[in-house]
């Protein structure tokens, strides 16, 4: 891509960040256990349980009317076993990463809702798609869906100026985000995105799905790409996108043929999106992320 001397690049960017927004330390050692095939429900147990706030809100969701339990559980290890390892795995990444969010302004926190049930229905709809596809690792599938967009959230933070431009430009022409952003910025949040993956140290795939979320045309067989990039669609397809992301409904059929599913499963998880919908307002509400900007 051209760059030219008035666009910010991911270096100029990069600058202006004095701390790189880290991952908070229960998500990291959460992401290590996983990658670990070892690993049991009570080592995460066991992680969860050193972390009491996060142990409550664990308790507030098995409790909510969303699992419609008959009786009420108040024991951490009954609660995990009621949910599920793999539930838990995705709720402990989720209430961690919320965690990040919580220094936002409050302006800024208005845009993160929309962004937050953006990330993770289409974190939810990429579990779904890795566990039909009985692939080996679908938290990595959940997490990369969780991520795909931090990029967003780096550039409202130290691009902000640009941020606010894209947005505007990208509602005046009822275009994507992505589709604009090449015109005020020298770099992409995808580019931004894959940057901040890789300082996570996230997979090399959830970084290379990250990086090139919007661009199926370049795909072959990558199907954690092409599983984000239906994701994505899916996600906004019906409602759910980041602020400024109104983009016309154009779906590239190459992603979907990467995935070689039949094709109930593409309706069917369409039909899925408001099922991860109300799971992620639930998250949110629980987190308190939500709420705290209303002090600052
Ligand atoms: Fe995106
Ligand atoms: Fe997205």
């Amino acid at each position: 891509m051209a760059q030219t001397d008035d666009k910010l690049t991911l270096k100029e960017i990069s600058r202006r960040i004095d701390a790189l927004p880290t991952l908070p330390e229960i998500a990291t050692f959460v992401l290590n256990l996983l990658e670990d095939p070892n690993t049991s429900s009570q080592d995460v147990t066991n992680v969860i349980i050193r972390d009491s706030s996060l142990s409550g809100q664990i308790l507030k969701l098995v409790n909510s009317a969303y699992f419609g339990l008959p009786q009420k559980v108040s024991d951490l290890n009954r609660a995990i076993a009621l949910l599920g390892f793999g539930r838990i795995k995705n709720l402990v990444l989720s209430l961690s990463i919320l965690r990040i969010f919580k220094t936002l302004s409050k302006k800024q926190r208005e845009d993160f809702t929309k962004f937050w049930q953006h990330s993770a229905v289409t974190a939810g709809l990429m579990k779904r798609l890795a566990l039909r596809m009985g692939r080996s690792e679908p938290e990595q599938a959940f997490v990369t869906g969780l991520l795909h967009d931090v990029g967003k959230i780096i550039l409202l933070g130290y691009a902000t100026k640009e941020y606010t431009a894209i947005v505007k430009l990208a509602q005046e022409r009822s275009a994507s985000f992505a589709s604009v952003e090449g015109e005020i910025l020298a770099t992409t949040h995808a580019e931004v995105g894959a940057w901040l993956a890789k300082a996570w140290n996230l997979s090399r795939e959830s970084i290379e799905a990250i990086a090139t979320h919007h661009q199926a045309s370049t795909y072959q067989n990558e199907v954690l790409p092409a599983t984000l990039y239906f994701a994505n669609f899916a996600a906004r397809s019906k409602g759910v996108a980041c602020a400024g992301s109104c983009e016309p409904h154009h779906f590239d059929e190459k992603a979907w043929e990467v995935l070689g599913l039949p094709q109930e499963d593409y309706f069917e998880m369409m039909a899925a999106v408001d099922s991860e919908r109300s799971i992620a307002d639930m998250i949110l509400q629980v987190s308190g992320a939500s709420e705290s900007g209303a002090k600052g």
